[in-house]
């Protein structure tokens, strides 16, 4: 593909934005023409580091003059419904939004709405998808190196929404995105004390509890019961052992470890995937990332453009994670089981907050 046959840009010259303009360097046919940032020095910089001609305050003012074909929503989620849909009403043909995919499920189908209405293809940045390891890991799954999968423990640091969006929708993908039958879950808003010391929208977190411009809890546990019989079991922010994005996966004939990210200071980070069979010895595996996640989750954006298909990280994939969320937050209001579909508009965690009914304070 010649570069330019598609026009890029992203919105929120952040840290995330980061990495989304450098995706746009590495997939072919793809071309970053504008940049947009409410800072517009901020925007000027990021521009003349990715040599981008056009910089805009405004993200509407972007949309109308530059008409992309491709549009990365890299701010704050409590900005992501709006721009996605704006994006797509001035005929985006992809948006790919940043995780969490929005604040409560009313917000995640207006972006569908408005994504089918628009025929774009949206896609939300769950992109350790694209991740060798964790592909590798579901690889090993779907050929039977464990036998049956059984059950899955998921641990992360932070949030639920913040991170738990990765943890859950990674746990989707290694049971093959099997529908979630009913969500078990519990959180806790405790006193945590600590500040990120790289910032990740938590340095307001002890004054405000609020990351990322919307609530968070502190803990939060979680069963999911999928409807193939596999259980996961959940473990978030401070009720979480050390690690990010780390995985133990049950089969009745071995178990797979496999996580957290590579790099990182706070939290045990092993970055590994071994194999334990069922003659009892381990295997460590060290697959190759051909290129980084977010490139190739670009290159298959651009490959279903073009031939058709679907996409991994489809807006419909982030809803079934954000529902999933939305109803671990239900479980610990209601303080019982919660069956899928869960359809409740609004955050319950926001609703608990505003309520003064958050049961471990
Ligand atoms: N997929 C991932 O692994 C990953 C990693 C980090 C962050 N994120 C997500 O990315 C999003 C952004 O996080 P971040 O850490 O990059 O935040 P950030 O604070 O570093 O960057 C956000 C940028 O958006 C700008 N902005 C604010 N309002 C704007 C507006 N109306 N129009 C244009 N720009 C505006 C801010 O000035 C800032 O430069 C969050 O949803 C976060 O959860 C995802």
């Amino acid at each position: 593909l010649a570069t330019g046959t598609y026009r890029a840009a992203v919105i929120g010259c952040g840290k995330v934005g980061r990495g989304h303009a450098g995706s746009y360097r590495n997939a072919p046919g793809t071309d970053l023409v504008a940049v947009v940032d409410v800072n517009g020095a901020v925007c000027k910089a990021f521009a003349g580091e990715f040599g981008v001609e056009r910089t805009y305050v405004n993200p509407v003012d972007m949309l109308e003059g530059e008409k992309p074909d491709i549009v990365s929503v890299c701010t704050w989620p409590p900005l992501h419904a709006d721009l996605t849909v704006a994006a797509c009403e001035a005929g985006s043909r992809v948006v790919l939004c940043e995780k969490p995919m929005a604040l409560n499920l009313a917000e995640a189908d207006r972006m569908l709405d408005a994504a089918r209405g628009s025929g774009t293809l949206l896609c939300i940045n769950h992109q350790r998808r694209f991740s060798a390891r964790y592909a590798a890991a579901r690889r090993l799954i779907e050929e039977g190196e464990i036998g049956e999968l059984t059950q899955v423990t998921g641990i992360c640091n932070g949030d639920a929404l913040t991170d738990g969006t990765h943890l859950i929708d990674l746990t989707r993908f290694l049971n093959g995105d099997v529908s979630i039958g009913s969500v078990f879950g519990a959180i806790e808003m405790s006193h945590r004390g600590y500040v990120d010391p790289d910032g990740m929208g938590t340095l307001e977190f002890n004054e405000t509890r609020m990351r990322y411009g919307h609530h968070a809890e502190t803990g939060a546990m979680g069963l999911l019961f999928f409807e193939n019989g596999v259980r996961a079991h959940l473990e978030i922010g401070i009720l979480a052992r050390g690690g990010y994005q780390r995985f133990f996966i049950d089969g009745t004939e071995g178990r797979i470890e496999v996580g957290g990210d590579p790099t990182g200071g706070r939290t045990e980070n092993e970055g590994r995937l071994r194999l334990l069979r069922s003659s009892g010895d381990w295997e460590e595996l060290e697959p190759v990332q051909e290129a980084d996640p977010m490139t190739l989750s670009l290159r298959s954006m651009i490959s279903v453009l073009e031939d058709g298909g679907d996409h991994l990280l489809s807006g419909e994939s982030g809803r079934a994670t954000m529902e999933a969320i939305m109803a671990l937050y239900e479980s610990a209001r209601a303080r019982k089981i919660v069956h899928l579909p869960f359809d409740y508009p609004e955050s319950p965690l926001e609703e608990m907050i505003a309520a003064g009914e958050v049961p471990v304070n």
